[in-house]
């Protein structure tokens, strides 16, 4: 025994990609203004959250509750589902939409089966297929409209695909999926026999066009997990409450990898959800969102740029002369405003010059980057 190398580390570690925070908190200094990461700072927590999140603890909610949530907060967040949910066997709590993911891939992908993402692609899809040894198989949406080619998205599935994952409003893009898009993934769901993966974690911001959920195709009904966050609707983020809705042989597949994974979320946090339903759907919310939306593209539309107004979500992608990094990094040193370069959206990036803005911050935040942005005009 020697003791001069490190312990080995198993590929499934090794293969997860650095998350986009740390790629980019290097950059901010005190005076920086962050659009890169989607860290809310708008809309404020609900008063009356953690008024009863406090209560709970005080009430004594400290110890393990059911694995797979309590009660009252399933019943809560199922009935948030315009199909009917039944919180018994259909919704779990998990450790945000990033655990809800994770467990799902992992239920479902054996090492080298594949999943079928759309590119650009929210980044932690990757690391939840890694994590399952998967391989991801890339089906590009171009803007302006953001949509898919059919026959690309046909020829991506074959007997390897696992499971397919939709995004919708689509993190960075905003894009709303519509109903004809849903159905052709739908119908190569079926064809191929996988489930359908929905992250439906914004919701709660589709300020063009109609939110589609997949819960609503009832020939997806026995096939379709649905994964929601209260991160973004609640700024909530550091709470981890996320959960995922799937049918019951589903549920109980994925709720045997969530326990393993996690034995369940933190008790007093549920149970403030279910103690505040009523502040669950607030259309305030949506409408200040879609504010800071224009705001922000106008602030770069008059940079030049062109920008793909997002019909949800909290996020958009804006053509850019030259590389996206390049165009980042000037921008940070001339503004102190920091957006992610499109690059890091992409497993090709080549001839993609695009950055991404994160618009969920407080009014006063991306006033203050407007001005600065409108100085840079003059
Ligand atoms: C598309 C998408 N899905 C899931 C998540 C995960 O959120 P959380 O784990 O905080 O619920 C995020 C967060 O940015 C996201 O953008």
């Amino acid at each position: 025994m020697t003791g001069d190398s490190n312990p080995r580390i198993a590929s499934r570690a090794t293969a997860i990609p650095y998350g986009l925070g740390k790629s980019l908190r290097a950059t901010a200094g005190p005076d920086s203004i962050d659009l890169a990461i989607g860290l809310p700072g708008y809309p404020e927590p609900p008063a009356r959250l953690i008024d009863a999140a406090v209560e709970r603890l005080r009430a004594g909610d400290h110890q393990y509750e059911e694995t797979c949530g309590s009660l009252p907060a399933r019943t809560a967040l199922a009935a948030e589902f315009a199909v009917p949910t039944d919180p018994g066997t259909e919704l779990t709590v998990t450790n945000g939409g990033t655990e809800a993911l994770t467990v799902a891939l992992l239920t479902f992908v054996e090492p080298g089966d594949e999943v079928v993402v759309f590119e650009p692609f929210y980044t932690n899809f990757l690391s939840a297929i890694a994590l399952a040894g998967g391989v991801p198989r890339f089906v590009r949406i171009r803007p302006p409209g953001w949509g898919f080619d059919p026959a690309e998205l046909a020829a991506a599935f074959n007997d390897k695909t696992r499971a397919v994952i939709v995004n919708t409003p689509h993190n960075p893009t905003g894009h709303v999926f519509t109903r004809e898009e849903f159905t052709a993934v739908g119908k190569l769901c079926l064809r191929w026999n996988v489930p359908l993966i929905s992250d439906e974690v914004y919701t709660r911001y589709v300020f063009d066009g109609t939110m589609v959920s997949a819960t609503e195709f009832a020939e997806l009904a026995d096939r379709c997990v649905t994964i929601g966050s209260l991160s973004k609707s609640h700024a909530i983020s550091g709470w981890r409450l996320g959960y995922f809705r799937a049918p019951e042989a589903l549920t109980t597949a994925i709720r045997r990898v969530h326990e393993a994974v996690t034995g369940g979320t933190a008790t007093p946090l549920q149970n403030a959800l279910a103690h505040t339903a009523a502040d669950l759907a607030d259309p305030d919310r949506g409408r200040l969102m879609r504010k800071l939306r224009d705001e922000s593209v106008g602030a770069f539309e008059s940079l030049g740029l062109t920008c793909f107004t997002p019909a949800g979500g909290c996020y958009f992608l804006a053509e850019v002369p030259g590389s996206g990094r390049e165009y980042a990094d000037r921008l940070f040193a001339r503004t102190g405003v920091i957006v992610a370069p499109g690059e890091l959206f992409y497993d090709d990036p080549t001839g993609v010059s695009q950055i991404r803005v994160a618009y969920n911050k407080t009014p006063a935040t991306i006033a203050e980057a407007c001005a600065r942005l409108a100085g840079l005009r003059g």
